[in-house]
């Protein structure tokens, strides 16, 4: 992981959010907007990158903190955050897999954020790991404090007709085990049937995205997309309570289309981008996770 964005630290930025982002970053605006519309004064970034969304925080005057697991990012993040007059040590290195990482050094047991976000971290924890996550980040808001978790939204692989498509059905959907165990004198028919369906999906794509110099790529790196709606329940079981779903980067089309029209493509999703739209569960491809610690 470490690895994968050691060589990332100077350049996600403009590849993200700057004029070289293949798609704009809606989700910039969506999350200025929730933590405005909570008041939220104090901010902690988990996995912060090279404060990529705490530096576009600097006219809100909020009093920003964050961490990160790959000290490359740290450096970065502490370097521009600095250059804004943020000081030194409201920048760390940790891991939101760990409690103790979510307490700014020099701060004590009791200190706590109006607000915690995660963006861009939950694709590369494991699956066990999801609702402890969630729960470091309530604890560290106070009572009434916000968290924001983002990922990638599974459900949009019901929507593209890959590769991505074909594993959602094959291990999310469609019990094949318990079918084969159960199938009898259809045994033959079972495969048949299987096969017919691998067939309707665009197996070789989407291409594996590989890393720079020699690192792993993030494709080759643990990078899981998430269902919403089972986040929805973790967020619940965690105790935070008017859970909100907020839908964005949109796809018009599959993306395997998009070279045909990709002006058109570019022009008709960001038309689309709409937190709110149910189109949001399957054309969307990323989701902020809002919630209020009770
Ligand atoms: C896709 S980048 C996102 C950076 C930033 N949050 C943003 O939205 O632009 C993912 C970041 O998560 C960090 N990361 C991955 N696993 C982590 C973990 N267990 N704890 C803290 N940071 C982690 C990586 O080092 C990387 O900087």
């Amino acid at each position: 992981m470490r690895a994968c964005y050691s060589t990332w630290s100077g350049t996600y930025y403009d590849e993200y959010y700057g004029q070289k982002a293949p798609y704009p970053p809606v989700h910039r605006e969506l999350l200025k907007r929730v933590l405005a519309e909570a008041g939220a004064r104090t901010v902690l970034d988990a996995g912060c990158g090279p404060a990529s969304f705490l530096r576009d925080l600097a006219e809100t005057g909020t009093d920003r903190y964050g961490f990160d697991v790959t000290p490359e990012m740290v450096a970065e993040a502490r370097l521009v955050l600095q250059a804004q007059g943020v000081p030194e040590d409201h920048v760390w290195e940790g891991s939101v897999l760990s409690p103790e990482s979510f307490r700014p050094p020099g701060k004590g047991r009791d200190f706590r954020f109006d607000a915690a976000i995660c963006v861009g971290v939950f694709p590369h924890i494991p699956p066990e790991a999801d609702l402890k996550v969630i729960r470091h980040l309530r604890d560290a808001v106070k009572t009434g404090g916000l968290v924001v978790i983002e990922a990638r939204n599974q459900l949009f692989s019901l929507f593209t007709l890959n590769r991505i498509s074909y594993e959602f059905f094959m291990k999310d959907l469609v019990q094949v085990e318990a079918l084969r165990a159960q199938a009898g004198e259809e045994a033959d028919g079972v495969e048949r049937a299987l096969d017919q369906i691998r067939r309707h999906f665009r197996l070789d794509l989407p291409p594996v995205r590989k890393g720079k110099e020699g690192e792993p790529g993030y494709d080759e790196v643990l990078s899981r997309s998430h269902n919403p709606l089972v986040l929805r329940e973790q967020f619940a079981a965690a105790g935070l309570t008017d859970v909100t779903l907020l839908f964005y980067h949109y796809h018009c089309l599959p993306p395997m289309v998009e070279a045909h029209i990709p002006e058109l493509f570019r022009k008709q999703s960001l038309t689309m981008e709409d937190p709110e739209d149910w189109r949001g569960y399957f054309m969307a491809s990323a989701f902020l996770l809002a919630g209020t610690r009770a």
